[in-house]
């Protein structure tokens, strides 16, 4: 099967093409994004595979149902998110669209402690510090984790893996929120509560449940308003989940301690690429990082060896069957995703 795979740098041609040997697809590495005016690029390919900041609205999907004649049928993402797909259009016009629903958990939780761990001891400031000679401690005076309150909201694959990293590892508190709470969680102590109770609460909120359209904005100034003072947010799920302007007035006004974010809503533009040169055009991503307590990295949470391997095996496998004919099974993302589980 043709594949064109849109966004790619040279690892995913690494990964792709060593996972392929066992599949055999035609790939065609291509550099831009995914928008309206490049889908032509897709044409004579099958499957289009599509990275987390491509956008797949109605729009974009028309154009590539449209070189259907050539036989693109299948949206291949190489990412667990789908935000990014207008998944009513695309079964509208019979694209069937799969993803890949979990590659490592452990990569993006393991990152995520890191995060946590870098906002809370100042490790950044630190590093940045004894590079210029300077060892002073001044400024840098961090909180044990121990016996601290942390909320996590979203407790499944990867929040499930953080959850217990920081109850059963560093003996925090944790206090959970999800649609489907976790029974293995709650016997180890693990309380489920709202939101609001939580906010209220923890001394860091960490956030993995997906984006739809109920958790956009879940932390705004409303909710930051309610959440105990210095709270610290770590977001490695999907910026959107954050209203970034309510934050960076909570962190003005002392309501939010810090801030440590692998992703950010405008990053489409941003992340992925070497800006160093440039000037960020984006002044709400400009002003947080002139924050200490604020630490940014460019949606890197998932790259490990181990996950590049598995994402490239789980796409082109999915390609494999979609070609075959057989049912993809919980990899098939369709518009009844969207809709969140009954508690
Ligand atoms: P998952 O599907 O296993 O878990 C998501 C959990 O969120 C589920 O338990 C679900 O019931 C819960 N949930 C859904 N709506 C909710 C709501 N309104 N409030 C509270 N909980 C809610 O997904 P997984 O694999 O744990 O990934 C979580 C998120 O992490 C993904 O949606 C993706 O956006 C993000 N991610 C980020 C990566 C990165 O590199 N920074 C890489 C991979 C995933």
């Amino acid at each position: 099967m043709r594949i064109a795979m849109f966004s790619t740098k040279p690892y995913d041609r690494r990964s792709f093409e060593a996972a392929n040997g066992a599949h055999g697809h035609e790939l065609l590495f291509l550099e831009p994004r995914l928008t309206a005016e490049t889908a032509v690029l897709a044409q004579g390919a099958a499957a289009v595979c599509p990275f987390v900041n491509d956008e797949l609205p109605a729009p974009v999907l028309a154009a590539l149902a449209a070189l259907a004649a050539s036989g693109t049928r299948l949206i291949a993402l190489r990412c667990a998110g789908f935000n990014n797909v207008d998944l009513r259009a695309a079964a509208r016009l019979g694209l069937t669209v799969a993803r890949v629903p979990a590659y490592s958990p452990h990569a993006v939780a393991e990152f995520t402690i890191g995060l946590l761990l870098t906002l809370v001891r100042g490790i950044h400031r630190a590093h940045q510090r004894t590079r210029d000679g300077n060892f002073a401690l001044d400024g840098l005076l961090g909180f044990d984790l121990f016996g601290k309150t942390v909320g996590v909201i979203g407790t499944g694959r990867i929040g499930a893996l953080v959850a217990r990293a920081l109850a059963a590892g560093f003996g925090c508190r944790v206090l959970a929120q999800d649609l489907v709470p976790d029974p293995a969680l709650e016997a180890l102590g693990i309380a489920y509560a709202d939101l609001d109770a939580i906010v209220a609460q923890a001394d860091i909120l960490t956030l993995h449940c997906p984006l739809t359209p109920a958790t956009r904005h879940l932390l705004r100034a409303e909710t930051l308003a309610r959440a105990r003072r210095g709270m610290l947010l770590v977001n490695t799920s999907r910026g959107g989940l954050v209203d970034a302007e309510a934050a960076i007035e909570a962190l003005k006004s002392g309501r939010l301690g810090g801030l440590a974010i692998d992703v950010y809503e405008q990053e489409a533009d941003l992340f992925f690429e070497d800006l160093s040169n440039r000037i960020i055009p984006d002044d709400v991503l400009a002003r947080l990082l002139t924050f200490p307590n604020v630490v940014v990295t460019g949606h890197q949470a998932f790259f490990t060896r181990e996950a590049l391997a598995a994402i490239a095996d789980t796409t082109l496998g999915n390609a494999t069957r979609f070609a075959a004919g057989e049912p993809l099974g919980a990899a098939e993302v369709t518009e009844a995703a969207m809709v969140p589980p009954k508690p």
